[in-house]
């Protein structure tokens, strides 16, 4: 994918590139806000150092870590910790001492201005001492109120400019960004008083996975699909992120966040603008961005109606018994916060219009299983019987495993062997493992490198964390307005709440089974 103009607007000259002719990044400083936090640990080291062992990172290269305790004497010796245990990678690999030498740690408070003065000298010695050449790309993983602060402080210290002539300052930005349309406008108005939209990489990791980029491929890289890929042929679209796990003691955050915000309104929503958005002329930024806003915006307003919640109780996962959201630690005993969300929605566009689409989204639920249908129409005529007692043959189904068991099945009818003709379907498979071995890449490595290569084509803009919280800021301010009586709702370990098979009931349809 190449860079859009705005992205590169304050890159400097082209990048390098690895012995596979591969990009690698101008030589920089990858600076890590909130780096005593789970992901930097899990996550972000893990994803450095695979693209290290890939030569994807450019020689002259440093990762700072920087928190509010001092952990000067743990953080690196943390780090290899969590890339040994990231996977794919062997304590003798002669890369990883190299790599982890040019690891270090900064302490300071968020809002504290000599602390940035000392980091701003920190990362000029670090330029003197290993090449950098005054580019930065700074990585916000804090909690979200920290988000515009830290903005500011980079901003009034001077250190979001041009380090030196030529140099770049990126910014990635975790989620959650914002909790509802106001809040994300405030926010979108605040980095950007401090930053230029070029310079702003708002992540969703759910667009680092393989399986999410290869929608695009899969429907844009071949010549058969595209064809039937519209209301002529598409009876409904589901879109299922259901996830076993509960809320893994983060029930402070969980209590303001809900299903929704959590995992409806970003992750799913960009699953969603991949499956529906019309060809862009090319993958750089702009023109992705574009096909995806008109997506969204052509969503109509979702009617409450078609939307439905759920709290898991107290059930059984894998065998085990698990308490219900409200014993979690931390949360309210009587808590109407949903750990399930689902709504049906339309797009008003000449590819989609009348074709519903189901979206979903939970914790608890029976299996882990994030992944896109698309369920076809029925053959006009029936002229073969089915081998079972229904009459009907079962429409071709379309399924896109994002995770886990990554891979596409296709779904037809075939002829049963023997004297009569009866149908019964069948799968056709195609699994990321059997054909490319299992990767222990964890979707970070290639927004990080594209943050670093300045293409921003797998992050949200401005408009459009806009345009999806403009469609889902009605439905949170119905809840709230009119909180859920029925908690709990459905038991751990299910398939979700009744009302959520409902939701669909009411169409003649039903949810494909997790
Ligand atoms: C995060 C949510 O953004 O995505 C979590 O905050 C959720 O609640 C996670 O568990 C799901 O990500 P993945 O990659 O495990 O599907």
């Amino acid at each position: 994918m190449a860079s859009s103009p705005a992205v590169t607007a304050n890159a400097s000259s082209a990048p390098a590139s690895n012995k596979l002719g591969e990009r690698v990044p101008d030589p920089c400083v990858v600076v890590i806000f909130g780096a005593s936090g789970d992901l930097t640990k899990r996550k972000l080291l893990p994803a450095l150092y695979h693209l290290e062992q890939e030569g994807l990172l450019p020689k002259d290269f440093s990762v700072v870590g920087v928190a509010r305790r001092d952990l000067s004497a743990t953080f690196v010796p943390d780090m290899q910790d969590g890339i040994l245990k990231g996977g794919g990678v062997d304590a003798s690999d002669e890369k990883l001492k190299p790599f982890m030498e040019k690891v270090q740690y900064f302490a300071t408070n968020f809002d504290d201005d000599d602390g940035y003065e000392r980091l701003k000298k920190f990362l000029a010695e670090i330029d003197a001492k290993h090449g950098t050449k005054g580019n930065r790309l700074f990585y916000l993983a804090v909690a979200p109120e920290f988000f515009a602060d830290i903005i500011g402080y980079l901003g009034r210290h001077g250190m979001v400019a041009s380090q030196e002539a030529g140099s770049w300052v990126r910014v990635i930005i975790e989620k959650p960004f914002g909790t509802d349309l106001e809040s994300a406008k405030k926010l979108n108005a605040d980095i950007n008083a401090v930053l230029k939209e070029g310079q702003i990489f708002r992540i969703d990791h759910y667009l680092g996975k393989e399986t999410v980029q290869n929608i695009l491929v899969f429907r844009f890289g071949n010549g058969i699909f595209e064809p039937v890929w519209n209301r002529n042929y598409i009876d409904h679209v589901e879109i299922t992120a259901a996830e076993s796990i509960g809320i893994e003691g983060r029930g402070p955050f969980y209590e303001k966040a809900g299903a929704l915000r959590d995992v409806l309104q970003n992750h799913v929503m960009e699953v969603l603008s991949f499956v529906a958005m019309e060809p862009p002329d090319s993958f750089e930024a702009q023109a992705v961005r574009t096909e995806k806003l008109k997506v969204w915006r052509a969503i109509e307003k979702i009617p409450v109606e078609n939307t439905v919640r759920g709290q898991y109780g107290p059930g059984k996962v894998d065998g085990k018994d698990v308490i219900g959201y409200r014993q979690e630690d931390r949360v309210d005993p009587n808590s109407t916060t949903e750990t399930f969300a689902s709504v049906r929605l339309e797009i008003e566009n000449w590819r989609w219009a009348g074709v519903p689409i189901y979206l979903r989204a939970g914790k608890r639920l029976e299996k882990r299983v994030t992944e896109v249908t698309v369920v076809f129409k029925q053959p006009p005529l029936h002229l073969f019987k089915t081998n079972g007692t229904e009459d009907k043959i079962e429409p071709n189904i379309l399924k896109m495993r994002i995770q886990p068991d990554e891979g596409i099945t296709l779904r037809f009818g075939a002829k049963v062997p023997g004297p009569t003709t009866n149908v019964k379907p069948v799968n056709m498979e195609f699994s990321y493992a059997d054909a490319f071995g299992k990767s222990s890449a964890n979707g970070y490595e290639r927004l990080l490198l594209d943050a670093m290569l300045g293409d921003a084509t797998l992050f949200a803009d401005r408009e459009g964390v806009e345009a999806t919280w403009a469609l889902f800021t009605p439905i949170l301010e119905a809840w709230a307005a009119k909180p859920a009586t029925d908690f709990p709702n459905y038991p751990a370990g299910s398939e979700g709440p009744k009302c959520a098979d409902e939701l669909l009931e009411r169409d003649g349809r039903a949810w494909q089974n997790l």
